[in-house]
């Protein structure tokens, strides 16, 4: 019997700090105008103080459990997706399952960016489809708010917070069809944080650096070959694709992908608009407003894909 990784059930939250590109325009020099036509970003959410990637994590894994009808006490494995960590250790996952409070199964943290998500939700499902674990919850969560700088305008207006999960069930029934992640560290000067924690301070600097235009080209060939490969190894077409829930960073990004794959734009679910671009949150958070929205229905297929810093990358095609 071949045993699949499906999606049981999916959630979301937002922090309730909602900054549209004119709040932010009244402390850095910006316009809507330059935002919206660049990114296609129109508004973000940005956490209160003190509230960090497990309390958003927190919200969106309760409505995720929710959706998929479960006790929490069924919950054997438990990954999170973050780039901004509550602390440098323990894991924020270990923090959130202190949260839950359920206890014993295993609970760690996944370092790949925008790609995070794409990661955990591979290794999660090799969990299941080895045996290892049944119910599975995958996380995305960011507080990207913090390592902002607002003296870069460049950076700054593109980034928001958020959380998305769900809850993966091993099933005789078809869910994860296939993935790929991809990585290659010749890429890393190209978007960082180059600071690191160093005797009680930061050596370095803690702000998010990127070259946009070189992310951009970077990005696209990327995504787009990542979701034909992983095409190939589930023996599908592009045209048997329902849905595309890609990252979430720029809207001309997203339309390139969409195009490659010859999908139009009402193939695609796009939350850049309302959500910034949320890193490792932004493919739960967009997963999960498909489906609340209606859009995406049980049976459809999904491409979800996504590129962080790193460079990683990945896409994982998906029996909803
Ligand atoms: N508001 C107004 N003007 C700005 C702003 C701003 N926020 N930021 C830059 N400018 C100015 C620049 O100073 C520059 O002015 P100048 O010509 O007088 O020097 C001008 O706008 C053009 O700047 P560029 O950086 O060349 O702008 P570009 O058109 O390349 O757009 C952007 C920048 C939007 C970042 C683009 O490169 C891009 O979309 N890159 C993709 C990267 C991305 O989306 N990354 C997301 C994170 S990575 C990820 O998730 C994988």
């Amino acid at each position: 019997m071949t045993v699949y990784s499906r999606i049981a059930g999916t959630g979301s939250y937002l922090p309730a700090q909602r900054v549209t590109n004119d709040d932010l325009a009244q402390k850095v020099e910006t316009s809507d105008e330059w935002i919206a036509t660049r990114t296609g970003i129109r508004a973000r959410h940005f956490a209160a103080e003190g509230e960090l990637s497990s309390d958003l994590a927190l919200k969106a894994v309760e409505a995720a459990i929710a959706s998929a009808g479960i006790a929490r006490e069924e919950i054997d494995l438990l990954i999170v997706a973050t780039t901004t960590p509550d602390h440098t250790f323990p894991s924020t996952a270990t923090v959130l399952q202190n949260k839950l409070g359920v206890y014993g199964f295993p609970a760690f943290d996944i370092q790949a960016v925008c790609a995070g998500f794409i990661y955990a939700l591979t290794i999660a499902d090799q969990f299941i489809r080895s045996g290892t674990a049944k119910c599975a919850v995958v996380v995305g969560a960011e507080t990207f708010s913090h390592i902002l700088n607002w003296q870069d305008r460049t950076t700054c207006v593109l980034f928001g917070d958020g959380a998305g999960a769900v809850v993966l069930k091993a099933s005789e029934e078809p869910g994860i069809l296939a993935s790929k992640l991809h990585a290659d560290g010749r890429y890393k000067d190209i978007l960082n944080v180059p600071g690191r924690i160093k005797n009680g301070a930061i050596d370095g600097d803690p702000w998010v650096y990127m070259d946009g235009g070189a992310v951009f080209k970077f990005a696209v060939r990327a995504l787009s070959d990542v979701a034909v490969e992983t095409l190939a190894l589930a023996g599908m077409e592009k045209s048997q694709v329902d849905w595309l829930v890609p990252h979430q960073a720029n809207i001309r990004i997203i339309e390139s992908t969409a195009k490659h794959l010859h999908l139009s734009m009402d193939k695609v679910i796009v939350t850049v608009d309302q959500h910034g671009n949320t890193s490792a949150a932004s493919i739960p958070l967009a997963l999960d407003e498909g489906i609340r929205s209606g859009r995406i229905q049980r049976g459809q297929t999904l491409m979800l894909e996504g590129i962080g810093g790193g460079f990683t990358w990945g896409a994982a095609l998906i029996k909803y």
